[in-house]
């Protein structure tokens, strides 16, 4: 695990960077005014309404609601995670990407050379599938064309012990970098060093980046195992990695779902017959931290198996560790094969059409649970249903409380038999897996005294998004303005605090700079949906006097919330001297 990225570079990233200039080069931006528009790349329209703000570094469709930083934008354009998309930036400004040394152990730098090898090796490998008839005849055989090879990366590892120890590894410094990425193996003897891949067929496993991480490689005729793959690196973890991704996110088509599958052979003639959302788990089952790097992606996920006992197998251990990813808003499917088909032979016979026809027959995640236990145990009688809720308490319980578990619950007290309620008495309380992280605070009751609003939303919401609109009018904001909010109690005012005060501490250039210092907090979202709606002023000075006007309107309700309760305490049980004070001052101001 590498050391976080400080906040600061973060801030010193954005800060530099300009959104249009990284916009316009993937979308052609026309000016427009003070901003710059452009078709949507996010979705469909003849019709521009996608809109660039330089003043704001921020980007906003107008149709589709997309919108965000320009970090946002790499990350939902280019399809990388966030670490990436700040390092791809970083490059860009020639800017080196520090770390954090944080509690766990001291994060690894991994060489750039050890990336540049390994790049260099795919190279040879793919030369060598050109030069060697045998290799090129196992390619074709196996359906595959030259294009795909090439956009694949696939090659072929000569058949020799020491090809690539010889060519790479001159150096003892070369040989040091073969053996960290596996390429080479050291011989038992302690003597000397052979090349781990001969004779095989050579999938390049790439990273988010495009970098070779990593490679698998098929034996061309009989022979064990028939594949073998890099072993762990500090390049390359499997339970990580998915084949096929840095592929699917080279496509620009909008992307709805990923499939997983199991094999290589499956991403590579799926993506070859037009099925370009097809990844691959590395000979391993599918991980929690593989499903949560999909979901970044997209809502939804399909699992296809093939129909046989193997595969059966595999998806049950797919489903028990998909159960903590499964949450509100997403979907999990499991597709199986008919038996003795995998994706490669079947989208062979069928093609793109037909194959993802058979997606509509999918069974939801909840569906197949259902199936899976009514199939195992006979719930005709008493203890077959005990049983049945034996053997679902467990799943439940890997589930994050939330809408998703609940509807399966009723699904399953539904299978045999019973109300919802009954089912939840015979499985009793239940754990939650992360219960031990508080929930988000919830919003205080709304005090009827305070909570005003007007036409364009809660005094509350308009302040924040002015402060979001022009963050650069905090500084001329008088701190005894901030603080008359502290004891007030509506939604959504701690958050504005918290954003005055931050401001107020560092100045933030942009509305972008600002929303990158909140993007991990549980607001962040309707913070960017806030800095994507117009601006209700026009400018600065506009600006400034509205905000100011709402923060006095809120401490008045403060004040007066304040005084309603010191009142109702004084013909309760009365008041301390420092509160009988107060109670004067308060009254003295009268309600302002
Ligand atoms: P399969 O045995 O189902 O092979 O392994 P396949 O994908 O259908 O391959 P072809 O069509 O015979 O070429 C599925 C996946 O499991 C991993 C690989 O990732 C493979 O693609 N695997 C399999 C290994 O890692 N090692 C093995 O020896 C076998
Ligand atoms: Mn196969």
């Amino acid at each position: 695990m590498a050391g976080l990225i400080p906040q600061s570079f973060i801030d010193d990233l954005v800060a530099r960077a300009d959104i249009v200039e990284i916009i316009n080069a993937r979308v052609p931006l026309k000016r427009a005014g003070r901003e710059y528009r452009a078709c949507c790349p996010f979705h469909q329209e003849k019709t521009p309404s996608f809109w660039v703000s330089p003043i704001k570094q921020f980007y906003h469709c107008f149709g589709c609601g997309a919108h965000g930083t320009v970090l946002a934008f790499l990350m939902n354009y280019d399809r990388l995670p966030f670490v990436e998309a700040v390092e791809e930036l970083a490059q860009r400004l020639g800017l080196e990407v520090p770390r954090e040394q944080s509690g766990s152990p001291a994060p690894q730098a991994i060489s750039d050379d050890l990336y540049t090898q390994m790049g260099k090796v795919a190279t040879f490998y793919q030369e060598q599938l050109l030069a060697t008839e045998r290799a090129r005849e196992y390619a074709k055989k196996r359906g595959l064309t030259r294009e795909i090879a090439t956009q694949f990366g696939i090659g072929y590892a000569p058949d020799s012990w020491n090809e690539v120890l010889k060519r790479f590894g001159a150096s003892e410094e070369s040989r040091q970098k073969l053996l960290e990425t596996g390429l080479i193996i050291a011989r038992d003897s302690g003597e000397g060093h052979y090349d781990r891949f001969r004779d095989r067929l050579m999938f390049p496993i790439r990273d988010a980046r495009g970098r070779v991480i990593a490679f698998g490689g098929r034996v061309l005729d009989a022979g064990e195992p028939k594949y073998l793959n890099s072993p762990e690196t500090p390049l390359f973890h499997k339970g990580r990695e998915l084949y096929g991704l840095y592929e699917v996110r080279q496509n620009r088509a909008p992307l709805m779902r990923l499939m997983i599958v199991e094999g290589y052979m499956d991403v590579v003639r799926l993506h070859q017959s037009g099925i370009t959302y097809a990844v691959a788990t590395l000979g391993t089952a599918t991980t929690p931290e593989h499903l949560k790097r999909a979901f970044r992606l997209v809502r939804e996920i399909v699992f296809c198996f093939d129909g046989d006992k193997a595969g059966r197998a595999a998806a049950w251990r797919a489903l028990n560790n998909a159960l903590p990813e499964a949450t509100a808003g997403r979907e999990l499917k499991f597709l199986f094969l008919p038996d003795g088909e995998d994706p490669d032979s079947l989208v062979g016979k069928e093609g793109k059409e037909a194959f993802e026809a058979r997606l509509a027959g999918a069974l939801p995640l909840s569906e197949y649970l259902v199936q899976h236990l009514a199939g195992a145990i006979d719930i005709s009688h008493a203890d077959g249903k005990a049983r049945f809720v034996a053997e679902a308490r467990p799943l439940l319980e890997r589930m994050p409380e939330g809408p998703y578990r609940e509807l399966l619950l009723d699904r399953l007290a539904e299978a045999i038999g019973v109300s919802a309620e009954r089912f939840l008495k015979i499985v009793g309380p239940m754990t939650t897996p992360d219960s031990s992280i508080p929930a988000p605070a919830q919003a205080p009751p709304r005090s009827p005294r305070t909570a005003r609003s007007t036409g364009r939303g809660s005094l509350v919401r308009q302040a924040v998004q002015t402060l979001l609109h022009f963050p650069g009018t905090v500084a001329r904001i008088p701190a005894t303005e901030i603080e008359a909010l502290g004891s007030l109690d509506e939604p959504g005012v701690e958050i504005l605090v918290q954003l005055l005060e931050g401001v107020r501490q560092q100045p933030a250039a942009s509305t972008a700079q600002l929303l990158e210092r909140w993007r991990d907090h549980p607001a962040a979202d309707r913070l960017g949906r806030l800095a994507a709606e117009a601006s209700i002023v026009p400018d600065e000075a506009a600006a400034l006097d509205e905000l100011r006007t709402a923060l006095r309107k809120l401490a008045q309700g403060a004040a007066a919330a304040e005084l309603d309760a010191l009142i109702a305490k004084e013909s309760g049980n009365g008041l301390s001297p420092e509160e009988r004070d107060r109670l004067r001052e308060l009254l003295r101001r009268g309600p302002g």
